[in-house]
């Protein structure tokens, strides 16, 4: 089978964190490479917690810190979802390597340009970092066979009414990835608030009873308590959609739409705008994924968990 080759961008970040517990896990995938960028906490952060996640996923890959703040805008975190470290719940190890000496935009150049084929980039945080590389090498948008990215939603936002954080965080930067040219799929909050993983599943994972299949139920009962204080009955992992639509796209309505992101304006900046009705008569941009087979969703986290070593006797 032709796995597909992917970097993986995000600012873990605990749904960060599954996305790449599930990713790892697939046979249909190869990880090229790591980059962190800021969003639901500080670079320094989000890159240490890259670093851990990567050691206790015994993912050893290129790895790369992303740029400090976004394009244009300044920084917002998200302490009140994933905590002061960026990933708070269960203890991790220590980072096992060391970071390649480039940054992340050189680091996802280089490894596209050596790439035998064009490769899939998975961002799941605010796309800071994808776009800084397709403003610095616009030359190989056509090495890049597609974006799956975590980021807005056409109906509602969840940090403004109208935006959703990722791509609130960055909208300049989520405008320059939206009119690219580049094939989108696009996880929005349209399919990733249905992408519910509940209790009963939690405990589902923990009975895997290997240590990574331990923290992914750890990490998803402190990344409930933020939901379930919103009047959640699960918690909706966001970022592993983005994942889950590259290698079991058969589980999930998708729907081709012209999407556009707003950049200005008091209530609306950050909105990822869609023309359902084609009154632009522009040619779609993203496959933008409307639905999702919950229980087939939670059954590719409990299948992901049991590739980390066998459960204990
Ligand atoms: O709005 C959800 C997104 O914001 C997810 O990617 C989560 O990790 C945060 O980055
Ligand atoms: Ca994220």
């Amino acid at each position: 089978m032709n796995r597909i080759p992917i970097i993986l961008d995000g600012d873990p970040g605990h749904d960060d964190a599954m996305a790449w517990t599930l990713a790892n896990a697939s046979d249909e995938l190869e990880i090229l490479a790591v980059t962190s960028c800021c969003g639901n906490q500080t670079i320094e952060k989000t890159t240490y917690n890259t670093m851990r996640i990567c050691t206790l996923l015994g993912l050893h890959v290129p790895t790369a810190k992303g740029r400090p703040r976004p394009l244009v805008s300044a920084p917002i975190i998200a302490p009140t979802v994933h905590g002061e470290s960026g990933l708070d719940g269960p203890k991790l190890p220590e980072p096992d390597f060391e970071l390649v000496p480039m940054t992340a935009i050189e680091l996802m150049e280089k490894v596209i340009r050596e790439s035998d084929e064009p490769v899939t980039l998975v961002p799941t945080g605010p796309l800071t970092n994808v776009a800084g590389l397709l403003l610095a090498h616009p030359e190989l948008k056509s090495k890049i066979r597609q974006i799956s990215l975590m980021g807005g939603g056409v109906q509602y936002g969840n940090w403004t009414p109208a935006a959703e954080f990722n791509i609130l965080v960055d909208p300049e930067a989520a405008e320059i990835v939206f009119s690219s040219g580049i094939p989108i799929i696009m996880a929005g909050l349209d399919v990733t608030e249905k992408a519910m993983i509940f209790p009963e599943d939690f405990e589902r994972i923990r009975a895997v009873g290997n240590p990574v299949a331990k923290v992914v139920a750890e990490w998803l009962e402190f990344f409930y308590q933020f939901h379930r204080s919103m009047g959640y009955e699960g918690a909706p992992v966001h970022d592993a959609v983005a994942v889950a639509a590259l290698i079991h796209p058969e589980i999930m309505e998708m729907k081709d739409l012209y999407v556009e992101v707003e950049t200005e304006g008091d209530f609306c900046k950050g909105a990822t705008v869609a023309d359902f009705r084609g009154v632009l008569g522009k040619a779609p941009n993203a496959k933008v994924i409307m639905g999702i087979d919950r229980k087939a969703f939670a059954d590719l986290l409990v299948e992901a968990v049991k590739h980390y070593g066998e459960a204990e006797k």
